[in-house]
C-alpha cells in the first residue's frame, strides 16, 4: 500500500494511503473524542464527535471515515471543533434521559467521560424528557432505551461478529429505537445467543447485565481483538483441530 504525507496540526505525518484519518491521529498520539468508533467494529461516521477540519473543503468531516491522502491539512482541535463537540454532547444529553446519578453506567460511561473531558457543565437546550420504556425481559440483560445514543454499536457486533443480527434501528430520527428481531422483547427472541456481545459494547447504560453492581460495570472489548486476530489466522478454522 502506497504511503502518503499529510500534515496535522502543522506537523508532517506519514501514513498509509485510504488508511482512516481516526487512526492516522490515535497513530501520532492525538486524542479525538468517538463514541460510534470502536476498534474492530466497520465504521459508522454517526456520532460525528471526531469531526476535524480538512483545508479547502468548507465542510468538516469525521476522521474515522476519512482516508488519509496525499497533501491532506488537518486541524483537529480548532476553536470551530471544540464548540461543535460541546454542540454535539449537550444535544445527545438533551434528546433522551440521561441521569447519570441513577444510572447503572455511572462513573463508567462514555459519554458521560467524553462530557467531563470536554469540560461540559450545563445543557443549554430543551430537554426533550421522552417517554421511552425499557425492556428487562431477557433473563440476563436489560435495555433501557432512555439511555440509548444511537451509535450502532451493538447492531454491528452482533451481526459482524456474532453472526445473529438480532439487533437493529428502527424509526427515524429522534424517534429512531434499537430493536430486537421485528420489534419484540428481547427475552423472547429467537435469534439473540445470549452471548451478550452487545451489553460489553454499550457505550452508555443502554445495555446492562441485570443484578450486576455499578462497579461490576465497566465493559470489556478485549473480546473483540481476540475474535478478531483468531479468524484472521484461522485458528477455529475446518481442519485445524480446534
Ligand atoms: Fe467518528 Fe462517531 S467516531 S463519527
Amino acid at each position: 500500500m502506497a504511503v502518503v504525507t499529510l500534515t496535522i496540526n502543522d506537523e508532517m505525518v506519514s501514513a498509509q494511503e485510504g488508511q482512516s484519518l481516526l487512526s492516522v491521529l490515535r497513530e501520532h498520539g492525538i486524542e479525538m473524542p468517538t463514541l460510534c468508533h470502536l476498534d474492530g467494529l466497520s465504521e459508522r461516521g454517526g456520532c460525528r464527535l471526531c469531526m476535524v477540519e480538512l483545508e479547502g473543503n468548507a465542510r468538516l468531516q469525521a476522521a474515522c471515515v476519512t482516508p488519509a491522502a496525499e497533501g491532506m491539512m488537518v486541524h483537529t482541535h480548532s476553536e470551530r471543533l471544540v464548540k461543535y463537540r460541546m454542540m454535539i454532547l449537550e444535544l445527545l444529553f438533551s434528546e433522551r434521559n440521561h441521569v447519570c446519578a441513577v444510572c447503572v453506567m455511572n462513573g463508567n460511561c462514555e459519554l458521560q467521560y467524553e462530557a467531563a473531558k470536554i469540560g461540559m457543565d450545563h445543557v443549554r437546550y430543551d430537554y426533550l424528557n421522552p417517554a421511552l420504556p425499557m425492556d428487562a425481559s431477557h433473563e440476563r440483560y436489560a435495555v433501557d432505551h432512555n439511555r440509548c445514543i444511537l451509535c450502532s454499536r451493538c447492531v454491528r457486533v452482533c451481526d459482524e461478529i456474532e453472526g445473529a443480527h438480532v439487533w437493529d434501528v428502527m424509526g427515524r430520527g429522534a424517534n429512531s429505537r434499537v430493536i430486537t428481531d421485528l420489534n419484540q422483547p428481547w427475552g423472547t427472541s429467537l435469534s439473540c445467543t445470549s452471548c451478550g456481545k452487545c451489553v460489553q459494547v454499550c457505550p452508555t447504560g443502554a445495555l446492562f447485565t441485570k443484578g450486576a453492581t455499578v462497579a461490576e460495570m465497566e465493559k470489556q472489548h478485549d473480546f473483540l481483538r481476540w475474535i478478531l486476530d483468531g479468524r484472521e489466522k484461522k485458528v477455529w478454522a475446518h481442519g485445524n483441530g480446534k
